[in-house]
This record gives C-alpha cells, structure tokens and sequence, in this order.
C-alpha cells in the first residue's frame, strides 16, 4: 500500500476537493500526512468550505496556496517548498452549461493547467517511483449511451461537449506522462457526485436552492436524460483507495450504480426537500418548468466499475435515499455558506443564462 507524506490537492476549494480534504484529514482515511490545497478561488471556489479544517489544523497538517495550475512557477514552488511526494489534481472548469457558452477557460484550465502540472511533477521527481499523481476525471470522456450498457475502462474515448473535449485531452496528456516519462500516475473517470458544499449551478442543489425559495425547477429538453449518481464521500473514499493501491498507468471508473432520469430524481428530491422543510409537495411540484434543452445534451451516463470493487475491494456506503437526505439537510442548514457563493460573478451569470433559456 503507498503512503504519502504531503498531498498537493488541486482545486480542493470546490465541491468534491474540499469534500476530499475533509475526508483525508479525518479518521475514516487512515492518513496522517499533510495537504497542500493549490486552488485558484475561481467562482467555484470557496475557502469558506474548509473554514473549520483551516482553524483547527492550517499551519500544522492543511496549507492553503492561491495559484493557478497554469502559472508553471507557483506550480514548481509549491512542489519545492512542501516537497510533494504526491498530487491528487481535481482543478477543472466543471459546469458544461458553461463550456458551452465559454469554452476557452475550459480549455486553459482543464487542458494547458494538467499539462503543467504533469511536466513540474515529471522534473521535480526526477525517477523517483515513491511519488504518485492522480488524475480526477469524469465519465463524461467516453460520451452518450443508448438505452443499454455501460462505461468500463475500455470503452473508447467519445466527448461530445467542450467541458468533456477537455477532460478526455488531459487524461490522455496523463496516460501519455505515464507512458513516455514513466510519470507514476492513476487514473479514476467518475459518475455524477452529489453531497455538501456543491456550488449552485448543477442540477441537485439548483433544485433543492429553488425549492427552498419557491422558484421554477428548470427540467431541460424531455427530462428523461439518465445520469448514475454518486455520495461524494463514496467517489473520495474511491480516490483514496486508487491512490494507495491502484495500479500504476490504470484507470479505474467510479459509479453510484444508481440511474436516475432527471425527472425521477427531482421527483424523489421534492418528496424529500418537502418532509426536511414543511413546505407542501404538491406546491413544490407546481415549480416544475420544463426549459429548452441543452446543446448536444448526452442521453446516458453509466458506470461499470465491477474493476474497482473487484481488485480493490471498494464499495459504495450509502443509498440514495440517505445521501440526498443529508444533501437536502445541509442545504437547509447552511445558509450562510449559501448567500456567500450566490454573490457577485455567480449570480450575473445565471441570470444571463436562463434568459437566454
Ligand atoms: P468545482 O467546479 O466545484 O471546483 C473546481 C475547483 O477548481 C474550484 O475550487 C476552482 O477554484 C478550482 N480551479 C478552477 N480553475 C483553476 C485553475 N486554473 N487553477 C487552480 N484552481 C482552479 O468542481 P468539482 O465538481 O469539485 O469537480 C472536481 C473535479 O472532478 C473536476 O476535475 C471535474 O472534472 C471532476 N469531476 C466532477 C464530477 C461532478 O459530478 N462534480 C464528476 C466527475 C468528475
Ligand atoms: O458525469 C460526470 C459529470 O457530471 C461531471 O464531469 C461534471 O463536472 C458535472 O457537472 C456533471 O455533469 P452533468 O452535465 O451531468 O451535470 P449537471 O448537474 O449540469 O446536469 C445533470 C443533468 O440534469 C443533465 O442531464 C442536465 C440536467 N439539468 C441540469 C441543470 C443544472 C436540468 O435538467 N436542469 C438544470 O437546471
């Protein structure tokens, strides 16, 4: 099993990398190294979600550095000033909707920043194979599927979207670090992630934000597009897992095994939002607005990933039921956290986009 003294976690102000932090930081992990949290603070990004890590272990076990992975100097002084031995590289441009209405930054970040990180790492560890960079990308890569089957590790690369165009560009700069340089890389496509601290701007807490204020539910197209939905605890305990014991030059996909057409899924979560605030389901189902659907829209997302669970035992540890309760329940409960991210560029941007909707 691999062990690792200092973590560089990219982009661990967002969603998942903070939910990760926290995760590394805390007992179920097993780690008792330090995290160097390299994050640019874009819109998506909010040290406020790691407020309490920071009060309680910054300066000792958690470094927070505001860079960009596209700035190659504050890359290289990072990896000399903390002596990395390992990078879990989650720093993207995310949001599909927004590829499509500005793919450049999508580009920049998710292309040119990866080809950064992996060629400081690849020169600051020399030939050293006590080190490790994971790759945190999406199912996205490997495009639309019919009605039947599922993604596995060889299904061939298909993106269909600028947002996945580029994810699929940098897991094949990771695979070509590994194979050309002997980088020391692992690799994890994921499914959906939903849980704490998701930024308002994809489907569940978009949902469960305009509930809670009595706004339209926007469903695109027909809402019968398909995605596989994943707790955000389960996808890092899966990282986590790849990291220490997957092997070298692999890829691996994590999944919710847990296929829900968008209209179902607000369907349950309007049920469950109803129960956690009082509010009346039927009203709430009143808010349901179907929109003009997305472009290129991909039908199906599905996972197979009988590889991880087989070869390294993971498994996924709460049903959907429970994980969105607790999702709902945090949103609910963390007001402040949400005023906070909803002000300025964020808020501009949505009202821009769904006028154009
Ligand atoms: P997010 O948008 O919530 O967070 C992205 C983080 O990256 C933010 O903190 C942002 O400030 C930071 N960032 C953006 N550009 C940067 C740059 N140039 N330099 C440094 N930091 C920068 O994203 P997320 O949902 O947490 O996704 C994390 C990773 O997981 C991404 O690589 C994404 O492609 C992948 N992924 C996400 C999902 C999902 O369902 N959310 C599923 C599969 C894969
Ligand atoms: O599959 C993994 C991917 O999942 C990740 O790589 C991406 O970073 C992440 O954003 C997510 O992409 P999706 O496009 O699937 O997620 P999103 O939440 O934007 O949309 C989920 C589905 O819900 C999709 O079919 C579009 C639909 N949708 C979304 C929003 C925001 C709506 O119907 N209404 C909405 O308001």
């Amino acid at each position: 099993m691999r062990d690792f003294k200092t973590i560089l976690v990219t982009g661990g102000a967002g969603f998942i990398g903070s939910n990760l932090i926290r995760y590394l930081l805390s007992d179920k992990s097993g780690f008792t190294g330090r995290i160097v949290n390299l994050d640019a603070l874009t819109y998506a990004g909010n040290p406020d979600s790691l407020a309490d890590i920071d009060k309680r272990l910054g300066g000792k076990r958690y470094f927070f550095l505001k860079a960009d992975i596209c700035d190659r100097k504050a890359v290289e002084k990072a990896f000399t000033d903390y002596a990395i031995d390992a990078v879990c590289h989650l720093a993207a441009e995310s949001h599909v909707d927004r590829s499509i209405l500005g793919p450049e930054a999508f580009i920049r970040t998710n292309v040119m920043g990866t080809f950064t990180l992996l060629d400081v790492a690849r020169i600051a560890w020399k030939d050293r194979s006590d080190v490790l960079f994971h790759h945190v990308s999406t199912d996205e890569v490997f495009g639309s599927l019919g009605d039947s089957g599922f993604f596995t590790e060889t299904t061939p690369y298909d993106p269909r979207s600028p947002y996945s165009a580029s994810k699929a560009s940098s897991d094949h700069l990771v695979m070509a670090y590994h194979h050309t340089y002997h980088l020391p890389v692992t690799l994890t496509n994921c499914s959906n992630n939903y849980g704490p601290y998701q930024f308002p701007e994809k489907l569940v807490p978009v949902m469960i934000l305009n509930m809670i204020e009595d706004k339209p539910l926007p469903v695109y197209g027909d809402g019968k597009n398909i995605r596989d939905w994943l707790y955000v605890e389960d996808h890092n305990s899966a990282v986590w897992t790849v990291m220490q014991n997957g092997v070298l030059g692999q890829t691996y996909n994590i999944g919710g095994e847990n296929e829900w057409e968008n209209i179902k899924l607000l369907d349950r979560l309007i049920d469950l939002v109803a129960e956690e605030s009082g509010k009346s389901s039927a009203s709430l189902r009143s808010l349901i607005t179907y929109v003009k659907d997305r472009p290129g829209h991909d039908r199906r997302y599905a996972i197979d990933c009988s590889k991880l669970k087989t070869e390294l035992g993971w498994r996924q540890s709460v049903t959907f039921d429970e994980g969105l309760r607790k999702t709902v329940r945090w949103y609910l409960d963390n007001s402040g956290w949400i005023n906070r991210v909803r002000s300025g560029e964020y808020r501009t941007w949505m009202d821009v986009n769904y006028t154009q909707r």
